[in-house]
């Protein structure tokens, strides 16, 4: 994916002649605009978002020190589209979500356990199908009455892009479906490319002087997310069908039944696709796989395991992003040496300075890689990473890539021990580790101290304020908020809402900058106006408070239901106060919340920010649980022998129906659901006075019949 960039080792720019610096500008210039190119029209980057930004960096430093470089024309005055602003976005009734990972025997053998144990079903009959999975994009196709009327990508899971023009050239995939139709019928399934038609692609790329694509995968991305669906339809691209999405009606009772089915219909279903009854079968055909991979046509990145019976599947659920009833058993990760050229410390939101490595590019399992995360100061250490080592990185899958052994035996002679910075490499404020008070312990991770001057973590600060699961501002992404940034347009969260009126007086108006036309200003600000109402647990998160993620701000704003009551009590709540101790007994929400949100708002800077904002925005309260049950936001026990559930699918159920599930009996305790033989919490139920019902009621209750 990365190429080298051309500064690799530049000299500061103060020491530059002024010739040498119009020509390393000029140079830049081309350079950065190519990358633009290939990143907003062709789908396409050659290099890593860090090496870009490095480049683009280094532009402006140029710029600053020479001021005359900064003309019109300059790429600092430009801001580039959001290039997902290209298609129209869809929502998923049924989420796209996705597989928790296994790599191991015996984590297969854990996951057909966990299964088990999950469904009580000790020496019964419990069978999974095997399928490919193959190593594209996924995909949802709608059809109604048995036409395609629309086709998305999967996006976050939850909002895809709109690509049925596109998908449409595909051949493969039928635009009305045989047989019986159904009213609503979502197939999901990877969309990708073989190798025989990767490489002709790159053949007629290479021809034409256009980039290659790194792999098939993103050949095949890159070509189904063309603006223009006659580019789609001189790349030929296939489709596999593994599931299902909204649906009137199945056709079948379990896993292979449907996919029998969609095939019947006319779509491609894997033909390696098969039933095991067993981890061993199943590690069995893993194996038999692996050794066909190379001579299939096609990529897979492993295998995926699913319960085959679909009421089993239910009962399993999902936890968090992934179904209970599904692993993927991936191939092992692919490994590469190459030379570690530098280590780069990048300043987070919170002041985490994290180190990056920078490497000479080398391919990893067909991707070239010129970054490896190096996780803490601790890791470098312990493995005493340094500079101008031999390295073995490691890529597995979507994660990015590490570095998992250095070759001391090639170590350059008088390589030192890398001394990681004490002071904040972007605004010199010391860095320090904390001590936790009670385990003495020291905290992985180097702050920099100086939260308020420090441009790195106020920049952070903003791009999770715009964010999407925060703020949601719509054309407000990384780059532009730089942009806004360095140009001192934006510097605190509430000059976002301030912004469309102050720049009424700018000269020049942002419309008459680069990159910034009459459209994209006029659809920025009405972005921004569209937040001036939100929901309150979005506010909270936006805040971007210590150990206060998404799940809770939700927590924390359904306790107080409204901003100022947490504001109260957080500023009060200092250690050993009755509301540290309100805030403790939170459900979910520690003694770690607690104290952030304590120390956040003891911050009088915080307080100001707060309050500029409040001026600007109007905060809603929280949307309701989407799943409107009698139970939800109860607290419910569930005690002694369950008949129909076992423990574990009685609580993950619970929690589906917004429940939360307690392990003892207090004044908190809304509903006791009690089968046979419970003893001591049924008492203690009777003593409080709290609602006692049976595991049938419990499902009458929760409308489970
Ligand atoms: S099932 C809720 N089956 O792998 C179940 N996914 O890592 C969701 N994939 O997003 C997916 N082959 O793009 C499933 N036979 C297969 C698959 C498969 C490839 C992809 C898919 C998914 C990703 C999850």
């Amino acid at each position: 994916m990365t190429k080298k960039p051309s500064h690799a080792h530049p000299a500061p720019v103060e020491q530059l002649t002024p010739l040498e610096a119009r020509a390393e500008h000029a140079r830049l210039h081309e350079e950065i605009a190519a990358h633009d190119r290939r990143y907003y029209q062709e789908d396409a980057p050659t290099i890593s978002d860090a090496d870009y930004d490095a480049l683009r960096l280094r532009y402006q430093e140029l710029e600053r020190a020479f001021p005359e470089l900064a003309t019109a024309e300059s790429l600092t005055k430009t801001v580039g589209a959001r290039p997902s602003e290209k298609f129209a976005k869809v929502k998923h009734t049924v989420p796209m979500l996705s597989l928790g990972n296994v790599f191991s025997d015996e984590e297969v053998e854990d996951f057909v356990a966990r299964v088990r144990r999950f469904l009580n079903l000790r020496d019964g009959a419990l069978r999974f199908t095997f399928e490919p999975k193959i190593d594209g994009l996924s995909c949802s196709l709608r059809y109604e009455k048995g036409r395609l009327v629309q086709a998305a990508t999967r996006g976050d899971g939850y909002e895809g892009e709109d690509v049925t023009a596109n998908i449409r050239t595909v051949d493969e995939i039928p635009q009305r479906l045989r047989g019986d139709n159904l009213d609503v019928l979502e197939v999901r399934g990877e969309v990708y490319m073989t190798h025989r038609d990767f490489a002709a692609l790159n053949a007629r790329q290479k021809e034409a002087g256009k980039t290659l694509f790194a792999n098939p995968r993103n050949a095949a991305a890159g070509s189904l997310r063309q603006l223009d669906p006659k580019i789609t339809a001189s790349r030929p691209l296939h489709f596999f069908a593994y599931g299902w999405g909204e649906a009137s009606a199945l056709p079948a009772k379990t896993q292979l039944g449907v996919l029998e089915a969609l095939r019947s219909y006319g779509l491609p279903v894997n033909p390696l696709t098969t039933l095991c009854d067993s981890a061993e079968e199943m590690l069995a055909h893993y194996r038999a796989i692996e050794t066909q991979r190379a001579t299939l046509g096609y990529d897979i990145d492993g295998v995926v395991y699913k319960v085959d019976d679909i009421a089993l599947q239910e009962r399993l659920g999902f936890v968090s992003r992934a179904p209970r009833w599904a692993v993927a058993h991936k191939f092992p990760a692919e490994r590469a040496t190459t030379i570690l050229s530098d280590i780069e410390i990048q300043v987070g939101r919170t002041g985490a300075l994290t180190p990056v490595a920078r490497l000479e590019p080398v391919t990893v399992g067909g991707v070239v890689v010129s970054n490896a995360t190096l996780h803490n100061e601790d890791y470098i250490e312990d493995k005493d990473i340094r500079i101008g080592d031999t390295v073995v990185v490691q890529r597995a899958g979507d994660v990015i890539p590490q570095i998992v052994e250095v070759m001391k035996e090639r170590r350059p002679h008088g390589a030192k021990p890398y001394a990681f910075p004490h002071i904040c490499p972007r605004c010199g404020s010391a860095a320090l580790r904390e001590i936790d008070e009670k385990t003495g312990k020291t905290d992985a991770v180097r702050r920099c101290t100086g939260s308020l001057v420090c441009p790195a973590q106020a920049i952070e600060r903003l791009k999770h304020f715009a964010s999407r699961n925060a703020m949601d501002i719509e054309g407000l992404g990384d780059k532009q908020i730089e942009f806004f940034y360095d140009e001192g347009m934006i510097r605190t969260a509430s000059d976002i809402f301030t912004l469309a009126k102050r720049e009424a007086h700018m000269s020049p108006r942002l419309a008459e900058r680069e990159g910034y036309g009459e459209t994209s200003v006029r659809n920025l600000f009405a972005a921004i106006e569209a937040r001036r109402k939100i929901p309150v647990n979005r506010f909270i998160y936006a805040l971007g408070v210590r150990h206060v993620g998404e799940t809770n701000a939700r927590r924390l704003a359904r306790h107080f239901g409204d901003f100022e009551s947490l504001r109260e009590t957080a500023s009060a709540a200092a250690p050993g106060s009755d509301a540290r101790e309100r805030i403790n007994s939170i459900d979910g929400v520690g003694p770690v919340v607690a104290e952030a949100l304590h120390d956040f708002f003891a911050e009088p800077h915080n307080e100001r920010e707060i309050d500029a904002l409040l001026k600007q925005i109007t905060l809603e309260p929280m949307p309701a649980v989407a799943l409107a049950s009698p139970v939800a936001g109860k607290t419910v026990v569930f005690t002694g022998a369950l008949e129909r559930l076992t423990r574990d699918e009685a609580k993950a159920q619970a929690e589906r129906f917004g429940a939360h599930v307690a392990g003892s009996v207090s004044k908190k305790t809304d509903l006791v659901v009690a089968g046979p033989g419970a003893g001591s919490k049924l008492k203690k139920a009777a003593e409080l006075g709290i609602e006692v019902i049976s595991e049938d009621e419990w499902f009458a209750r929760t409308g489970q019949g």
